[in-house]
């Protein structure tokens, strides 16, 4: 790999979180000794391997401010988007004057605090020689129905089916391309998304099943304990 290639961290935090039902964007609530947020930004910057980590945050946001990371001189703020995708696109603008089209940025949900520097260095060394990229995943173990109403209409061979994960890894350049081509489109729930519209197939690479994103309040409790489990 050329040497001179960086590597760039984006964090879309600019969303609301209505399933949660609480009185802030779940990013803010508390978990463990510290917000969620802040424990998927410490582990991102304690993986050393990132120039600077992009967060998207909304414009509206009163919480960002108060916490100490939004000072740290490796983060980057940018204003979040009305979709997740219209944030990280905002992010890798604001990393436009110092990203070159063909460094690597990891797109992260600032809602999955348990990632490991485990998983960050597997998805980097199994892709960084690739031409496309890819997305951390997961099998499934469950039996998957196709369903309409409540009636059942087949079942899916889920050899074949992944469940998607972040980070999600892209060249700076073909990322930001396919956001820009793909925007005002809601199907596009991830980037990987983004990039198969452009006809590319991005890889996968298989995470831990503890790389959970809160979303419900009962993931939050579900959090705790793998945050524990992982300091042991
Ligand atoms: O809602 P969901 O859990 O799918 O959001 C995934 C991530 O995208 C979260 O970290 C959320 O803050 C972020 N997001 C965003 N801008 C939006 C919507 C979601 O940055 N407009």
């Amino acid at each position: 790999m050329d040497s001179t290639i960086k590597f760039w961290a984006v964090v879309p935090a600019a969303g609301v979180g209505k399933r949660m039902n609480a009185d802030r964007p779940k990013q803010y609530l508390p978990l463990a000794d510290k917000t969620v947020i802040e424990h998927t930004l410490l582990r991102l910057l304690s993986a050393e391997v990132f120039t600077a980590v992009a967060v998207a945050i909304s414009i509206e946001d009163p919480y960002w401010p108060e916490l100490a990371v939004a000072t740290h001189p490796r983060i980057i703020t940018a204003a979040g988007g009305k979709e997740r995708a219209d944030s990280v696109l905002s992010a890798l603008h604001a990393i436009s004057g110092a990203a070159a089209d063909d460094d690597w940025v990891l797109v992260h949900d600032a809602a999955r605090p348990c990632l490991t520097a485990a998983d960050i260095h597997l998805l980097i060394d199994t892709l960084k020689d690739d031409a496309v990229g890819g997305i951390l995943a997961l099998s499934s173990h469950d039996t998957l129905k196709n369903v309409q109403g409540h009636s059942i209409l087949g079942t899916l061979d889920r050899s074949h089916i992944w469940r998607a994960l972040t980070p999600q890894m892209f060249r700076y350049g073909v990322l930001k391309t396919a956001l820009a081509t793909a925007q005002g489109n809601l199907a596009i729930t991830d980037e990987a998304s983004a990039l198969e519209l452009q006809g590319l197939q991005p890889k996968i690479v298989e995470g831990r099943p503890d790389n959970i994103k809160i979303t419900r309040p009962e993931d939050l409790a579900l959090a705790q304990f793998y945050l524990g489990q992982q300091h042991d």
